[in-house]
This record gives C-alpha cells, structure tokens and sequence, in this order.
C-alpha cells in the first residue's frame, strides 16, 4: 500500500499566492471539473482551475463559448466537494461579464452559489473599469490576458500573441493595467516566452503560464490534456504526463474479456 503524504497542508489563499511570488516560489494551477479528481489534487496544488474548457473536453463541444452559469455552478460545487485545501478560482463563461452590473451579479452568485475563492474573466485593459467594479465590491479576480478562448470566434482561430515589440508593449500595458484594478493573479495563455518573461518582471501579482514558457510565477495545464484523456488535439505546450485514454481502454478490454470469458464477478467479488 503506498503512503502517500500531501505536499500542501494549510488552506491557500490570496495571500499565499501573493508571498510565493515574492518568494520565487513556483505556483503549480491544473483544472478540476468534478469531485473526484478534484479530490486526488487536493493537498498537491495550489490552485484548481474550474475552467470553461470542460466545454470542450467533457461536453465535447469544439470551443469554450457555449457553457453556462448554470453548467459552472454546478461542476465548482462539485470541486469544492472534493478539494478543501487549493484556492478554487471559477471561470466566468463567455457572456456572463458582459456588462459590470452583469459581471457583479454573476460573481455574487458564484460566492453564494459555490466556495470557489476567486473568478477569472478575459480581457485586456477594456476590462479594467469592470475588474475594477468587482474587486471593490470584494470580489478576488484572476485576469487572462494573450490567447483567449473566448474569442476564438472573433479572431477565426487561436493566434500565438506577443511576437513582436508592439504587441509585447501592448500586453505588458494591458496586464499593469488590470493589476492597477485590482487583480490578484493574471493567467498568461499562448504567447512567446520573452512576452511572458517581460509581463512577469513588470507585475508585483503572479503570473500563471499556459503555452508561455518557463518564465511566469507559476503554470496551469488543463488536467484532461495533461494526463493524456482528452486525444482530439495536442497543442505544442501540453506535456502528457500520463498516456489516461491507452491506459482506460486496456483496463476496460481486461473487463469486457472477463465478463465475456465469465471470469468476472468471481468468488472473491461475489455475495
Ligand atoms: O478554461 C480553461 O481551462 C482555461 C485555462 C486554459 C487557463 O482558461
């Protein structure tokens, strides 16, 4: 039997993730969608990511913009169930931070709807007046500025951003701007690493990588993509750290020839 012991022992929050920062601390963030895997994380990251990309990987749409509140809600209880040591952050999905009275009310009913410490809204300096808006009336923000999902539709595709020095200079105003406003954290998403690397020493916030290099304060990855469940595509900056799909259906195929075979349920499992 393994023992295994948690790296991670006292509830994180804000402030934890603020002094990792000043610290140089790497901060590890995967996502979690239900209560189950969200318990395996628990006392092993820092942050669990509720993201709207379960859109993609659990309700097997081909992007994020279709989930709901509703749909939210309910898999950030689920989280909050199964993890009680990582700060919980909620995905605000496409259209509910459309306006700030919107975006208030939304992250009021996630605070009285669910545990999740924090909310995550994408945008540049344009949402700097709402995160504003959210953050004095107590609501924690995590920013993501560089590739956003959400806007996929808009830009026909997702496009690797900071390649030159006017789009660095226009990140890096972007990112002051929403710490300016409050922010806590801002997730940095595909972009060239030296963008990243020049976001990261301007901010006194952490920043959180995904396809941004081995530069920000600390990393996320989508659980289903690192642990090799979700197989429709592989972006570049996805490392599987388990082969998850080979593993299920060679443990499934060892089921199904045992039922066939009338190996299963034996002795041993039965009544
Ligand atoms: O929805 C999500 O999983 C995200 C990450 C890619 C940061 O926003």
């Amino acid at each position: 039997m393994s023992i295994h012991t948690p790296r991670i022992e006292k509830r994180v929050t804000v402030n934890t993730i603020a002094t990792m920062k000043q610290h140089k601390e790497p901060i590890t963030m995967v996502t979690a969608y239900d209560a189950l895997f969200a318990h395996l994380f628990d006392g092993e990251v820092e942050m669990i990511l509720v993201g709207d990309s379960l859109n993609m990987s659990f309700l097997g749409k081909s992007d994020t913009l279709s989930a709901t509140m509703d749909q939210m809600i309910y898999h950030t209880q689920a989280v909050c169930n199964g993890a009680k040591l990582p700060l919980i952050v909620f995905d605000m999905p496409f259209g509910s931070y459309v306006t700030r009275e919107v975006a208030l009310n939304n992250a009021v009913r996630v605070y009285s709807e669910t545990d999740a410490q924090a909310i995550k809204i994408e945008g540049g300096a344009e949402r700097a007046p709402l995160v504003r808006h959210l953050t004095r009336h107590g609501i924690a923000v995590v920013a993501h500025i560089g590739l956003m999902p959400q806007s996929v539709r808009a830009e026909g595709g997702y496009r690797i951003v900071g390649k030159d020095e006017a789009d660095i200079e226009r990140l890096k105003h972007d990112a002051l701007a929403l710490q300016e406003a409050g922010a806590f954290a801002m997730v940095l998403e595909g972009m060239k690493t030296e963008a990243a690397r020049r976001i990261t020493e301007a901010l006194t916030i952490p920043t959180i990588g995904i396809g941004a290099g081995n530069v920000t304060d600390g990393q996320v990855l989508v659980w289903s993509d690192m642990f090799g469940f979700f197989e429709t595509f592989k972006p570049k900056f996805v490392k599987r750290y388990l082969n998850g799909a080979d593993l299920i259906r060679e443990a499934l195929g060892q089921y199904c020839d045992d039922v066939k075979n009338r190996a299963f349920p034996d002795d041993k499992h039965s009544y």
